[in-house]
């Protein structure tokens, strides 16, 4: 099995965990509740009209509260069981959107059009070997001036171990195998005990040069000393939404933003 076929695997048998936990709050979702963050709310703006291409969209739930934001959405994943479970969703709320699956890196044999926006957010690009095929295909689906956004977590954060010593290169390297024992939401053990997640880590210099190369104008760069999500070991909230490393604070980034347009 290739690397790709790996991640399938783990994220078809995560994505019904993830469904049930209170980490992804599917019955808040399902009475309203928008499962997107102050930040990337604020700083892609209004999309009310807009074709929007989430990239590695999961179980779409933040491709649905980008469709009940007012965009026209298609998501994409390379989780069977991740598109199943989005396309249920999307039928049982009556949001309209299309849900495609597909490596990120196999678009163009399934997606034939170009969007206002292409969407990436945390926990994406880590699954992706090679930033400037992933760059050129952000390129090949927006519109001329289309916008590109991405909110992700600091590389600077995956260099720590689980007790937050520098333990992994800052810059590209070999990818990282791990077995899946569990992932970041509460219930979640594992039944399999064969899935492996493969990874690689992307400098912030892999990730501009990546898009710049392409024909993104980087429009605005930011990074924050906090996570929205507590997700990796180690973290404490310091205000509500905001979690800070425990051994360092605020004092390092946690995760950053990218606005980009198409000249
Ligand atoms: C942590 S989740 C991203 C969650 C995202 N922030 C969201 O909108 O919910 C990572 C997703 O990437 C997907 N994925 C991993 N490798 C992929 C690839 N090569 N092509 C497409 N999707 C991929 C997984 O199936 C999983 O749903």
């Amino acid at each position: 099995m290739d690397n790709f076929e790996h991640n399938r695997e783990s994220w078809n048998e995560l994505t019904a965990l993830h469904a049930e936990s209170s980490f992804y709050d599917l019955e808040g979702f399902k009475k309203g509740k928008t499962s997107l963050n102050h930040i990337e709310i604020e700083e892609l703006g209004d999309i009310k009209g807009k074709k929007l291409l989430h990239l590695q969209c999961h179980f779409g739930m933040d491709t649905l509260s980008l469709a009940r934001q007012g965009a026209e959405v298609v998501g994409v994943d390379i989780s069977d069981a991740s598109i199943q479970k989005a396309r249920e969703m999307s039928a049982e709320l009556k949001i309209p959107a299309k849900f495609v699956r597909s490596n990120v890196y196999d678009i163009e044999n399934v997606l034939n059009e170009t969007f206002d926006i292409v969407y990436v957010s945390y926990g994406a690009i880590n699954w992706l070997d090679d930033l400037d095929k992933w760059a050129k295909i952000i390129s090949r689906y927006l519109k001329p001036n289309g916008t590109f956004y991405m909110v992700e977590f600091h590389p600077f954060r995956y260099m720590f171990n689980d007790q937050s010593e520098i333990s992994y290169s800052y810059f590209k390297s070999k990818p990282y195998e791990t077995v899946v024992d569990k992932s970041y939401t509460e219930e979640s053990e594992i039944s399999n005990k064969d899935l492996k997640h493969i990874e690689w880590h992307h400098s912030l210099s892999e990730v501009i040069n990546s898009l710049i190369t392409n024909g993104l104008k980087i429009e605005f760069f930011n990074e924050f000393p906090y996570q929205v999500y507590n997700c990796f070991p180690n973290l404490i909230e310091d205000e509500k939404g905001k979690w800070v490393s425990k051994k360092y604070g605020d004092k390092i980034p946690l995760m950053y933003s990218i606005k980009a347009r198409k000249v």
